[in-house]
């Protein structure tokens, strides 16, 4: 959710430049890869199209909630247009896919899951097969390697009405018969698939802040708040999100990892939690931070439990996992997906804050002090966290593309030093635009490619600094209708004119760059 990320505030450090010689593509290991993604609620339309039905983000849309009454109905169409994507790029195609059969650019998507089991379990709809076996059939015609995501936050309405969805441990089973469907189906072709995107905002922005579907929240904050118990609810279905992980991946180790010969792991959304000044009370704070936001994944994925730090302040309201829950949740991933999107500050009392950190703090901070970190007593209570809005995008995004390498360069360096060196894939790292405001195009976006420079050069120095990380990921390829501001925000490198019916795609500066890069260019041409 990087459109309410941005970045603000002071103590920055800097990015030493890797040297002064001109970094390329080849400066990566042999196997590296990058590519680029999106998800598909935010790109496919065809919301109640062939057999398809709601899924919690379709209810939540319909509602209103998102700004401008925005919906994705049509978003980018890409139901209808995923050859024409492809073909449409066809000038920058050369450059961007493909280069003298050496593979340059992998695809990231998501797999609906309305699509494919309309009601959440039970009865496959042989139309949603057939969408993404072309979908499938289409990259590896261009021989572009698609990377799955089984699920991202688009849960069947059904499951939500039927049994609360994520609420209930019978998410479990269900999202279990649904990865199998996926195994079953596309593994033949798809050799690297992620479980679950994001499973630590979703308990958060869904269960706590009521900010996303299904909107579920108990804090004065939630003005559109669905019902719900901030201080339980999102350790529970973190939990159930956790565990169905784990059983997805058991079932694929067991059934089909050694026939297909594929790849399994999940993505985390890991912001670098960085204390605001160097009092032992913020350091303190924002090390709590990291283990309450990337800790409850990782470190029962790493070591099998959740970290103790939750365990100290959450008390009983976390839950509690089994020997043989343990046992099966540790280890449970071949990658560790990171999705990045630079540094939230943290600082131990909120009224240590000074007017213009207030100001920058904006709305979702305070609404994150609300979160169950705060309900989970003593000092967690006064923990602030700082996340810029895009009121002040424009001076954080200097921020962002200036000097924000550092955060992933801390993030992976925590990860390989705290959690064991795993494989990590960096799967989301960008960054986004207001849009124009007449709808007009936005071609020039030097901006993201003097973004993704620096981060693409903090994870050359990461990896020279030991880090194990295989790959890299632009979100997004084009532009999508993001989650918390509709239309509003774009973060393509390739544009999307959403005006036009058609949905016409078009090249930014930063595709070109990617692909000058992709193809042996220098970083910094
Ligand atoms: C997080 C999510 O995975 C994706 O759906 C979203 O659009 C981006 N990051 C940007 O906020």
């Amino acid at each position: 959710l990087a459109v309410a990320v941005a970045v603000a505030v002071a103590s920055v450090e800097f990015v030493e430049a890797a040297a002064a010689a001109a970094i390329t593509r080849r400066d990566f290991p042999e196997e590296f890869v990058f590519g680029a993604g999106s998800s598909a609620f935010q790109v496919e339309g065809a919301w109640d199209e062939d057999g398809k039905k709601p899924s919690i983000w379709d209810t939540y849309v319909h509602g209103g909630y998102a700004p401008n009454h925005a919906t994705a109905d049509v978003a980018a169409d890409q139901y209808h247009k995923y050859k024409a994507c492809f073909l449409s790029l066809n000038s920058d195609r050369a450059t961007w896919w493909s280069g003298g059969g050496e593979q340059i650019g992998l695809w990231r998507f998501s797999i609906a899951w309305p699509r494919i089991i309309p009601d959440g379990r039970g009865a496959v709809n042989p139309k949603g097969l057939e969408y993404y076996n072309n979908l499938i059939d289409e990259l590896l015609s261009y021989g572009i390697q698609p990377h799955a995501t089984i699920y991202h936050f688009d849960l069947p309405q059904a499951l939500q009405d039927e049994y609360d969805g994520l609420l209930s441990p019978r998410f479990i089973d269900d999202y279990t018969a649904f990865a199998e469907v996926c195994f079953q189906s596309f593994g033949d072709r798809v050799k690297h698939w992620t479980t679950l995107n994001e499973p630590n905002i979703e308990p958060l922005g869904g269960y706590d802040l009521g900010f996303l579907p299904p909107r579920r929240c108990s804090s004065p904050f939630g003005e559109n708040c669905a019902g719900g118990n901030s201080t339980t609810e999102p350790y529970i279905v973190a939990h159930h999100l956790l565990l169905a992980h784990a059983s997805a991946v058991s079932l694929y180790r067991d059934k089909y990892q050694a026939g297909q010969g594929g790849q399994i792991g999940l993505a985390l959304l890991a912001f670098w939690f960085e204390p605001s000044t160097q009092k032992p009370q913020d350091v303190a704070a924002a090390k709590r931070m990291t283990d309450f936001f990337v800790g409850w994944f990782m470190h029962p994925l790493v070591y099998g439990d959740y970290p103790s730090v939750m365990r100290r302040n959450a008390g009983s309201k976390l839950p509690t996992l089994t020997a043989e829950e343990s046992m099966r949740v540790r280890g449970s991933f071949d990658f560790m997906g990171v999705n990045h999107y630079g540094a939230v500050y943290v600082e131990a009392d909120l009224s240590q804050l000074n007017q213009t950190q207030r100001d920058y703090s904006g709305d979702i901070a305070a609404k994150l002090a609300e979160s169950p970190f705060q309900s989970s007593g003593n000092q967690l209570e006064k923990l602030n966290v700082y996340v810029s809005l895009s009121k002040i995008k424009q001076l954080s995004l200097r921020l962002q593309t200036d000097k924000a390498a550092w955060t992933l360069q801390k993030l992976l360096d925590y990860v390989k030093v705290k959690y064991r060196n795993p494989p990590v894939v960096i799967y989301e790292n960008g960054a986004g635009h207001a849009a124009d405001p007449s709808g007009g195009l936005v071609y020039d976006d030097d901006f993201r490619t003097q973004c993704l420079q620096v981060y693409i050069e903090a994870t050359l120095l990461s990896i020279r600094n030991g880090s194990n990380v295989h790959g890299y990921f632009v979100w997004s390829f084009m532009d999508v209708f993001e989650l918390l501001s509709g239309y509003n925000y774009q973060f393509g490198l390739y544009g999307v004119d959403f005006s036009d019916e058609g949905r016409t795609r078009y090249a930014r500066h930063s595709a070109r760059w990617y692909a000058g890069f992709l193809h042996g260019g220098e970083l910094r041409p």
